[in-house]
């Protein structure tokens, strides 16, 4: 270990010359009590109750630390118990050794410390001044906090396990930040863990969760950034779980000055992927690697094993590796289910879009209560059966299985899903992704609409419309088999539309991605795992387009009049179910005979003279016409 010089501090009467002459011991240190360096002066004007100035202090200070040097400079490690109260203080005892100097701050509060001062015998500090050493008290800002009222073992314990290197660290104890951490800490994984300090709000969080899960219990908490990220073995790798945004790019300026040449950060944050690739080239300038990643799988996901999708530069990415797919979800061969994306933000790029998917597989389900609950007149429970049957069979995934027992929970005597607010929220992933697409050129007219659908439901509370609703005495509605067709194909024409959106991304960003190994790390751990994403794998590894698989192509044909029935019979009930019309509208442009697209060509043309192409002419020329 390199040498160190460990000065513990704190109000006089905190205990830092019993902690400190113990810790030496431990260390097989020398130990120096930084009372024995004040002048006789100094020692006098404390014991007559007159609080030292800092003119009386400099000398002592200047002495403290000449001693200091020496030893280090001999390549020795030693123990110091000074004060140090103010900062400019700590500055003086630490000149010229600052980087070797750990400073473990001993802290207790006014009354505890006054009634241990007033036991204390042959001491020639009056306890009357404490109260003048709280006043001119500034916390150290990078110090291993210790709170004087554990016993001395623990404390001993505790600064022993906080100077021990982890092999990684952790930022953020949000609720994915402490599930993920539990995951590391479960696969035998030493962990720092890092919590900013918000007075009042957000204090001592890494150590609370430290001491509330077990399997935590050998990880060491941090409030102070220098400390956290010297604790780290090098290089470091720092996942960070915070929030998206401004907070993760103020984040990271806090963070760098403590990193060296090498360290690796992921930001498993779901952060848009040109932020992520905007930090890579900006933090490799610094000779500090980025990884952005998707982490998908919620609370319990981050927990028992995400799916994970990492992404930056390939060197970066085999850091930090073992440690992702230790704690990934596996497939169903027993693979993890992550895998290296590709360059750039390509990993932040392909989990916005399994969020769209998710945008989009949700409101599917939610479209086909709706009919089964105000057309068909299903209670909840009925739906939830039929949601668990579907489960069973190729429809199987884990957002209808969600939605099968969200369905049967009950407030009073009411359905919990009657009671809530019909008024959908997003955090702007499903946004992001309807923007990528439209500047892509790609159609993803499922996502988009599932988005849209949630912005209507904001607006319904201010802008409700009066109007007739549907005379229902002569409406006839539709069998379960034919829903379950639309349900059916409306997934396929979502999954072809998100793949399709990726594969074009790769395109243009010349990102190399593999769509059947992405497809493979969604078939578990996160939210839209599917029995259809596994068949997707193997279809994926032939085409990037879906609908040019035979078998795929197939159940097209197969369920496109159900699909078709359900759109007419729900409009028929006034029921909004736009991503449904949106599949359907898709496959009747690419399936039927008839488009809108040379009408446009045409007005263009004779407005403004655009040109257009002509049917059966392979030169590919472009015609204009004098309308
Ligand atoms: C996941 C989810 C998750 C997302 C939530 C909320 O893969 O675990 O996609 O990352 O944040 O689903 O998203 P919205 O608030 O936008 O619905």
């Amino acid at each position: 270990m390199e040498n160190r010089i460990y000065i513990f501090m704190g109000v006089s009467g905190c205990g830092k010359t019993t902690i400190g002459k113990l810790f030496a011991e431990t260390l097989g240190a020398k130990f120096y009590d930084g009372d024995t360096f004040h002048p006789e002066s100094n020692i006098e004007k404390m014991a007559a109750g007159i609080p030292l100035t800092d003119d009386d202090r400099y000398n002592w200070l200047v002495d403290i630390n000449k001693q200091a040097r020496e030893l280090f400079s001999s390549g020795q490690s030693a123990v110091f118990a000074c004060s140090a109260l103010k900062e400019a203080y700590r500055v003086l005892v630490a000149q010229q050794i600052g980087d070797a100097v750990v400073w473990i701050y001993l802290k207790g509060d006014v009354d505890t410390i006054h009634l241990r001062l007033k036991n204390r015998k042959g001491h020639f500090m009056s306890p009357e001044l404490l109260q003048s050493q709280f006043d001119i008290l500034e916390e150290p800002d990078s110090a291993i906090y210790i709170d004087t009222a554990l016993d001395t073992n623990t404390i001993i314990q505790t600064i022993v396990k906080k100077l021990t290197k982890s092999e990684f660290g952790l930022v953020g104890l949000g609720v994915m930040g402490k599930s993920l951490a539990r995951n590391f800490a479960g696969k035998g994984i030493s962990l720092s863990l890092y919590n900013r300090f918000i007075k009042g709000s957000e204090e001592q969080i890494a150590e609370k969760s430290i001491s509330e899960y077990p399997e935590l219990h050998s990880a060491v908490g941090f409030e102070d950034l220098k400390s956290f990220a010297e604790s780290l073995e090098r290089p470091r790798k720092i996942f960070l779980m915070i929030k998206a945004g401004e907070e993760t790019d103020t984040f990271i300026d806090e963070l760098v000055p403590y990193l060296n040449n090498g360290d690796v950060i992921i930001d498993g944050g779901n952060s848009y992927y040109g932020d992520t690739q905007r930090r890579i080239l900006f933090l490799k300038l610094k000779g500090i690697h980025f990884i952005g990643t998707g982490v998908s799988g919620g609370e319990q996901g981050a927990l028992t094993g995400p799916s994970i999708m990492p992404s930056g530069p390939a060197e970066a990415y085999k850091l930090v590796e073992r440690y992702l797919t230790l704690i990934a979800a596996k497939d169903k061969s027993g693979d993890p289910c992550c895998t290296y994306i590709g360059i750039d933000g390509s990993g932040h790029f392909v989990k916005m879009i399994h969020n769209g998917i998710e945008y989009a597989e949700m409101q599917l389900i939610a479209e086909v209560y709706v009919y089964l609950r105000y057309a068909v007149k299903m209670q909840p429970p009925q739906i939830a059966a039929v949601f668990t049957e579907w489960d069973k069979s190729e429809l199987n995934s884990y957002l209808l299985g969600i939605t099968a027992a969200l369905l049967v929970k009950k407030e009073g005597d009411a359905w919990l899903i009657d009671l809530i607010l019909d008024k959908a929220g997003n955090k702007g992933t499903g946004n992001w992704a309807t923007i990528a697409a439209s500047e892509l050129g790609q159609p993803a007219t499922l996502i988009t609409s599932a988005l849209l659908a949630r912005y209507v439901s904001t607006i319904k509370e201010n802008i409700r419309v009066n109007g007739e609703q549907a005379t229902e005495h002569n409406l006839e509605t539709i069998s379960l088999p034919e829903i379950r067709d639309a349900y059916r194909l409306a997934r396929i024409v979502n999954h072809q539309q998100g793949f399709m959106l990726i594969d074009e991304a790769s395109k243009k960003y010349s990102w190399d991605l593999n769509l059947a190994e992405i497809a493979r790390i969604w078939t578990n751990g996160c939210i839209i795992r599917s029995a259809f994403m596994e068949e997707l794998v193997l279809v994926l590894k032939k085409d990037s387009n879906i609908f040019e698989n035979a078998t795929v192509l197939k159940q097209l044909k197969i369920a496109k009049s159900g699909l078709k029935m359900f759109a007419v019979s729900a409009l028929q009930y006034d029921l909004s179910i736009p991503s449904h019309l949106a599949a359907l509208d898709y496959l009747n442009v690419l399936m039927g005979n008839y488009a809108t697209a040379n009408i446009i060509q045409a007005q263009r043309d004779y407005f403004g003279a655009h040109t257009y192409q002509k049917i059966g002419d392979s030169t590919g020329k472009y015609y204009h016409t004098e309308w």
